[in-house]
Protein backbone atom coordinates (compact mmCIF):
# COMPACT_ATOMS: atom_id res chain seq x y z
CA UNK A 1 0.00 0.00 0.00
CA UNK A 2 1.24 3.45 -0.94
CA UNK A 3 0.40 6.83 0.66
CA UNK A 4 1.08 10.03 -1.23
CA UNK A 5 1.56 13.30 0.45
CA UNK A 6 1.17 16.77 -0.76
CA UNK A 7 3.91 19.55 0.22
CA UNK A 8 4.38 18.45 3.60
CA UNK A 9 6.07 21.07 5.42
CA UNK A 10 8.54 20.55 8.74
CA UNK A 11 7.73 24.02 10.89
CA UNK A 12 10.65 23.56 13.03
CA UNK A 13 13.78 22.58 12.29
CA UNK A 14 17.43 23.09 12.87
CA UNK A 15 19.64 22.30 9.71
CA UNK A 16 23.22 23.40 11.57
CA UNK A 17 25.70 24.82 9.76
CA UNK A 18 29.27 23.28 7.42
CA UNK A 19 29.48 19.17 7.61
CA UNK A 20 26.71 18.68 9.87
CA UNK A 21 24.03 20.88 7.53
CA UNK A 22 25.48 18.63 4.67
CA UNK A 23 24.74 15.27 6.83
CA UNK A 24 21.32 16.33 7.59
CA UNK A 25 19.41 18.52 5.03
CA UNK A 26 19.18 15.96 2.53
CA UNK A 27 16.45 13.99 5.38
CA UNK A 28 14.41 16.67 5.32
CA UNK A 29 14.63 17.36 1.63
CA UNK A 30 13.48 14.23 0.74
CA UNK A 31 10.71 14.28 3.00
CA UNK A 32 9.31 17.97 3.09
CA UNK A 33 8.52 20.45 0.15
CA UNK A 34 10.01 22.85 2.81
CA UNK A 35 10.95 23.69 6.14
CA UNK A 36 10.88 26.71 9.03
CA UNK A 37 14.71 26.96 9.41
CA UNK A 38 15.87 27.64 12.78
CA UNK A 39 18.48 30.79 13.30
CA UNK A 40 20.61 29.50 16.07
CA UNK A 41 24.12 29.10 14.81
CA UNK A 42 26.85 29.35 16.83
CA UNK A 43 26.71 32.80 15.38
CA UNK A 44 23.31 33.79 15.19
CA UNK A 45 21.32 34.67 11.81
CA UNK A 46 20.62 38.16 12.79
CA UNK A 47 21.34 39.89 9.80
CA UNK A 48 20.40 39.96 5.91
CA UNK A 49 23.76 39.09 4.86
CA UNK A 50 24.48 36.25 7.32
CA UNK A 51 20.42 34.88 6.26
CA UNK A 52 21.31 35.16 2.59
CA UNK A 53 24.79 33.18 3.10
CA UNK A 54 22.36 30.37 5.27
CA UNK A 55 19.86 29.95 2.97
CA UNK A 56 22.30 29.73 0.23
CA UNK A 57 24.40 27.36 1.68
CA UNK A 58 21.01 24.98 2.57
CA UNK A 59 19.86 24.89 -0.95
CA UNK A 60 23.57 23.98 -2.08
CA UNK A 61 22.91 20.85 0.76
CA UNK A 62 19.85 20.33 -0.39
CA UNK A 63 21.16 19.29 -3.81
CA UNK A 64 18.53 18.89 -6.59
CA UNK A 65 15.91 18.29 -3.97
CA UNK A 66 12.72 20.58 -4.40
CA UNK A 67 12.79 21.63 -0.88
CA UNK A 68 12.23 25.50 -0.17
CA UNK A 69 13.99 26.67 3.66
CA UNK A 70 11.53 29.22 5.14
CA UNK A 71 14.22 31.51 7.02
CA UNK A 72 13.85 32.79 10.10
CA UNK A 73 16.01 35.90 11.72
CA UNK A 74 17.23 35.57 15.41
CA UNK A 75 14.88 38.13 17.65
CA UNK A 76 16.87 41.16 18.89
CA UNK A 77 15.99 44.63 18.24
CA UNK A 78 15.57 45.99 15.01
CA UNK A 79 14.87 49.12 13.13
CA UNK A 80 11.78 49.23 10.98
CA UNK A 81 14.01 49.70 8.05
CA UNK A 82 16.18 46.47 8.43
CA UNK A 83 12.56 44.46 9.52
CA UNK A 84 10.98 45.81 5.94
CA UNK A 85 13.97 45.12 3.99
CA UNK A 86 14.28 41.57 5.48
CA UNK A 87 10.20 41.03 5.14
CA UNK A 88 10.42 39.40 1.62
CA UNK A 89 12.64 36.43 2.57
CA UNK A 90 11.81 35.29 5.82
CA UNK A 91 8.65 33.80 7.41
CA UNK A 92 9.36 35.59 10.96
CA UNK A 93 11.61 36.22 14.38
CA UNK A 94 12.36 33.56 16.40
CA UNK A 95 12.74 34.58 19.79
CA UNK A 96 14.65 32.92 22.68
CA UNK A 97 15.05 34.14 25.89
CA UNK A 98 18.46 34.00 26.26
CA UNK A 99 20.36 30.84 27.97
CA UNK A 100 17.19 28.76 27.72
CA UNK A 101 18.45 26.19 24.91
CA UNK A 102 21.20 25.22 22.50
CA UNK A 103 23.02 28.66 21.31
CA UNK A 104 20.70 30.88 22.31
CA UNK A 105 23.17 33.19 24.88
CA UNK A 106 22.04 35.88 22.56
CA UNK A 107 18.16 35.78 23.42
CA UNK A 108 16.11 38.14 25.16
CA UNK A 109 17.75 39.01 28.85
CA UNK A 110 15.03 41.76 29.25
CA UNK A 111 11.52 41.44 28.15
CA UNK A 112 10.29 44.99 28.56
CA UNK A 113 12.55 46.12 26.01
CA UNK A 114 10.84 43.93 23.14
CA UNK A 115 7.65 45.72 22.65
CA UNK A 116 9.29 48.12 19.91
CA UNK A 117 9.93 45.14 17.53
CA UNK A 118 7.11 43.20 18.53
CA UNK A 119 5.17 46.37 17.40
CA UNK A 120 6.85 46.47 13.89
CA UNK A 121 6.21 42.55 13.54
CA UNK A 122 2.59 43.74 14.39
CA UNK A 123 2.35 46.60 11.95
CA UNK A 124 4.51 44.91 9.21
CA UNK A 125 2.43 41.35 9.83
CA UNK A 126 5.82 39.67 10.61
CA UNK A 127 4.97 36.46 12.58
CA UNK A 128 6.93 35.74 15.53
CA UNK A 129 8.29 32.38 16.73
CA UNK A 130 8.63 32.03 20.18
CA UNK A 131 10.58 29.25 22.69
CA UNK A 132 7.92 29.93 25.57
CA UNK A 133 10.32 28.81 28.42
CA UNK A 134 11.43 30.31 31.74
CA UNK A 135 14.59 29.62 33.71
CA UNK A 136 12.34 28.04 36.52
CA UNK A 137 12.10 24.43 37.59
CA UNK A 138 12.45 22.14 34.56
CA UNK A 139 8.79 20.70 34.75
CA UNK A 140 7.00 24.42 34.81
CA UNK A 141 9.09 26.60 32.28
CA UNK A 142 6.74 26.34 29.96
CA UNK A 143 3.25 26.87 31.95
CA UNK A 144 5.32 29.92 33.41
CA UNK A 145 5.94 31.28 30.52
CA UNK A 146 2.46 31.29 29.45
CA UNK A 147 1.45 34.94 30.82
CA UNK A 148 4.67 36.17 28.53
CA UNK A 149 2.13 34.39 25.42
CA UNK A 150 -0.66 36.25 26.84
CA UNK A 151 0.79 39.86 27.33
CA UNK A 152 2.16 39.57 24.02
CA UNK A 153 -1.67 38.32 22.15
CA UNK A 154 -3.13 41.36 24.04
CA UNK A 155 -0.66 44.16 23.91
CA UNK A 156 -0.05 43.07 20.22
CA UNK A 157 -3.92 41.68 19.45
CA UNK A 158 -2.80 41.61 15.06
CA UNK A 159 0.25 39.92 16.00
CA UNK A 160 1.17 36.74 14.38
CA UNK A 161 2.39 34.66 16.84
CA UNK A 162 3.45 30.93 17.20
CA UNK A 163 4.35 28.83 20.58
CA UNK A 164 7.34 26.91 19.58
CA UNK A 165 7.00 23.06 20.25
CA UNK A 166 4.36 22.90 23.15
CA UNK A 167 4.41 20.24 25.71
CA UNK A 168 1.57 20.62 28.05
CA UNK A 169 -1.93 20.58 28.16
CA UNK A 170 -2.04 24.29 29.68
CA UNK A 171 -0.43 25.47 26.03
CA UNK A 172 -2.81 23.47 24.39
CA UNK A 173 -5.82 25.08 26.58
CA UNK A 174 -4.18 28.28 25.77
CA UNK A 175 -4.31 28.27 22.45
CA UNK A 176 -8.19 28.18 22.81
CA UNK A 177 -7.72 31.79 23.69
CA UNK A 178 -6.70 34.04 20.42
CA UNK A 179 -7.10 32.75 17.10
CA UNK A 180 -3.87 34.87 15.85
CA UNK A 181 -1.63 32.02 17.76
CA UNK A 182 -0.67 28.74 16.32
CA UNK A 183 1.63 26.32 18.25
CA UNK A 184 4.27 23.57 16.43
CA UNK A 185 4.27 20.45 18.09
CA UNK A 186 7.05 17.52 17.62
CA UNK A 187 6.82 14.38 16.94
CA UNK A 188 8.42 12.88 19.67
CA UNK A 189 6.48 15.11 22.38
CA UNK A 190 3.38 12.79 20.31
CA UNK A 191 5.51 10.24 21.77
CA UNK A 192 7.53 10.25 24.92
CA UNK A 193 7.13 11.65 28.29
CA UNK A 194 9.82 12.20 31.23
CA UNK A 195 9.87 8.74 31.96
CA UNK A 196 11.29 7.51 28.52
CA UNK A 197 14.37 10.05 29.34
CA UNK A 198 15.06 9.41 33.12
CA UNK A 199 13.18 6.74 34.25
CA UNK A 200 15.32 3.62 33.46
CA UNK A 201 18.60 4.37 31.85
CA UNK A 202 18.91 7.69 31.26
CA UNK A 203 18.70 8.61 27.61
CA UNK A 204 20.56 11.93 26.20
CA UNK A 205 18.80 11.07 22.80
CA UNK A 206 15.85 12.05 24.06
CA UNK A 207 17.18 14.60 25.96
CA UNK A 208 15.78 18.19 24.47
CA UNK A 209 14.27 21.28 25.55
CA UNK A 210 11.32 21.95 26.35
CA UNK A 211 12.15 18.51 28.09
CA UNK A 212 9.29 15.71 27.95
CA UNK A 213 6.23 16.11 30.42
CA UNK A 214 3.73 14.15 32.03
CA UNK A 215 1.32 11.16 30.31
CA UNK A 216 -1.57 13.27 30.84
CA UNK A 217 0.59 16.56 28.92
CA UNK A 218 1.35 13.97 26.02
CA UNK A 219 -2.37 12.95 26.00
CA UNK A 220 -3.54 16.51 25.52
CA UNK A 221 -1.14 16.84 22.44
CA UNK A 222 -2.17 14.13 21.11
CA UNK A 223 -5.94 14.74 21.88
CA UNK A 224 -5.49 18.03 20.26
CA UNK A 225 -3.56 17.15 17.04
CA UNK A 226 -5.20 13.56 16.32
CA UNK A 227 -8.68 15.73 17.00
CA UNK A 228 -7.12 18.12 13.80
CA UNK A 229 -6.80 21.32 15.93
CA UNK A 230 -6.30 23.56 12.91
CA UNK A 231 -3.90 25.59 14.53
CA UNK A 232 -1.13 22.95 15.79
CA UNK A 233 1.33 22.66 13.41
CA UNK A 234 3.53 19.95 12.35
CA UNK A 235 7.18 21.04 13.50
CA UNK A 236 10.30 18.07 14.10
CA UNK A 237 12.52 20.53 16.15
CA UNK A 238 14.69 18.04 14.60
CA UNK A 239 18.39 19.40 16.39
CA UNK A 240 21.45 17.44 15.36
CA UNK A 241 23.95 17.19 18.01
CA UNK A 242 27.67 14.68 17.49
CA UNK A 243 27.53 11.41 19.43
CA UNK A 244 30.32 13.53 21.55
CA UNK A 245 28.29 16.29 22.52
CA UNK A 246 24.95 14.09 23.85
CA UNK A 247 26.87 10.99 25.35
CA UNK A 248 28.93 12.75 27.75
CA UNK A 249 28.57 14.38 31.25
CA UNK A 250 26.59 17.52 30.00
CA UNK A 251 24.55 16.29 27.37
CA UNK A 252 23.33 19.13 24.67
CA UNK A 253 19.40 19.50 24.52
CA UNK A 254 18.07 18.01 21.19
CA UNK A 255 16.37 15.28 19.04
CA UNK A 256 17.57 13.70 15.98
CA UNK A 257 14.16 13.04 14.40
CA UNK A 258 14.53 14.31 10.66
CA UNK A 259 15.16 10.92 8.96
CA UNK A 260 12.03 9.09 10.96
CA UNK A 261 9.42 12.32 10.91
CA UNK A 262 7.05 11.38 8.01
CA UNK A 263 6.92 7.65 8.22
CA UNK A 264 6.62 8.22 11.69
CA UNK A 265 4.04 10.17 11.88
CA UNK A 266 2.06 8.12 8.98
CA UNK A 267 2.53 5.30 11.86
CA UNK A 268 1.15 7.80 14.77
CA UNK A 269 -1.70 8.70 13.22
CA UNK A 270 -2.78 4.99 11.31
CA UNK A 271 -2.42 4.11 14.99
CA UNK A 272 -5.20 6.67 16.03
CA UNK A 273 -6.83 6.05 13.22
CA UNK A 274 -6.85 9.51 11.89
CA UNK A 275 -5.24 9.11 9.04
CA UNK A 276 -7.35 11.81 7.52
CA UNK A 277 -5.83 14.31 9.47
CA UNK A 278 -2.41 14.22 9.03
CA UNK A 279 -2.33 16.58 5.71
CA UNK A 280 -3.94 19.08 7.52
CA UNK A 281 -1.25 18.45 10.44
CA UNK A 282 1.73 18.30 7.82
CA UNK A 283 0.75 21.37 5.68
CA UNK A 284 -2.59 22.57 4.89
CA UNK A 285 -2.66 24.41 8.90
CA UNK A 286 0.60 25.63 8.08
CA UNK A 287 -0.19 27.08 4.81
CA UNK A 288 -3.31 29.11 6.12
CA UNK A 289 -1.66 30.59 9.32
CA UNK A 290 1.34 31.54 7.72
CA UNK A 291 -0.41 32.02 4.41
CA UNK A 292 2.21 30.57 2.33
CA UNK A 293 1.90 28.39 -0.92
CA UNK A 294 4.82 25.88 -1.01
CA UNK A 295 6.07 24.71 -4.41
CA UNK A 296 4.14 21.82 -5.85
CA UNK A 297 5.77 18.64 -4.58
CA UNK A 298 4.32 15.20 -3.61
CA UNK A 299 6.17 12.72 -1.24
CA UNK A 300 5.22 9.01 -1.33
CA UNK A 301 5.22 6.50 1.44
CA UNK A 302 5.36 2.67 1.15
CA UNK A 303 3.95 0.21 3.46
CA UNK A 304 7.71 -1.32 4.24
CA UNK A 305 8.96 -1.98 7.28
CA UNK A 306 12.44 -0.73 8.16
CA UNK A 307 15.12 -0.47 10.46
CA UNK A 308 16.25 2.98 11.59
CA UNK A 309 19.92 2.73 11.58
CA UNK A 310 21.96 3.45 14.72
CA UNK A 311 23.89 6.20 13.29
CA UNK A 312 23.85 8.62 10.53
CA UNK A 313 27.42 10.03 10.09
CA UNK A 314 28.11 11.14 14.36
CA UNK A 315 24.46 11.61 14.82
CA UNK A 316 22.29 9.13 16.99
CA UNK A 317 18.60 9.13 15.25
CA UNK A 318 15.37 9.16 17.30
CA UNK A 319 14.00 5.97 17.32
CA UNK A 320 17.34 4.47 16.66
CA UNK A 321 17.13 0.08 16.46
CA UNK A 322 13.41 0.17 16.20
CA UNK A 323 11.42 -1.00 13.22
CA UNK A 324 8.83 1.70 11.76
CA UNK A 325 6.08 0.00 8.96
CA UNK A 326 6.27 3.41 7.11
CA UNK A 327 8.99 3.75 4.64
CA UNK A 328 9.78 6.59 2.05
CA UNK A 329 10.19 5.80 -1.57
CA UNK A 330 13.20 7.67 -2.19
CA UNK A 331 15.89 5.36 -0.77
CA UNK A 332 17.92 8.32 0.04
CA UNK A 333 15.12 8.81 3.04
CA UNK A 334 16.86 6.07 4.82
CA UNK A 335 20.09 7.28 4.36
C1 LIG B 1 17.47 22.90 19.95
C2 LIG B 1 18.89 22.91 19.36
O1 LIG B 1 19.65 21.97 19.64
O2 LIG B 1 19.20 23.82 18.61
N1 LIG B 1 17.44 21.99 21.05
C3 LIG B 1 16.35 21.39 21.57
O3 LIG B 1 16.48 20.71 22.58
N2 LIG B 1 15.16 21.51 21.02
C4 LIG B 1 17.07 24.29 20.33
C5 LIG B 1 15.61 24.42 20.67
O4 LIG B 1 14.74 24.40 19.81
O5 LIG B 1 15.32 24.54 21.87
ZN1 LIG C 1 14.13 24.11 18.05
Amino acid sequence: MNLLLDAPLDMHLHLREQEMLHLVAPFSAVQFAGGVVMPNLIEPVDTLARLRAYRAAIHHACGAETFTPYMTLFFREYSREELIAAKDEIIGLKLYPAGITTQSEAGVRDFDRIGATVALLEELDIPLLVHGETSGFVMDREREFLPVYQWLAETFPRLRMVMEHITTAAAVEFLEKFDNVAATVTLHHLMITLGDVAGGLLRPDLFCKPIAKTPRDREALRRAVFGGHSRLLFGSDSAPHPRHKKECCGCAAGVFSAPVALPMLVQLFEEAECLERLPAFISGNAQRFYRIAPPAKTVELRREAWLVPDLYGSVRPFLAGQELRWSLSDEQGKG
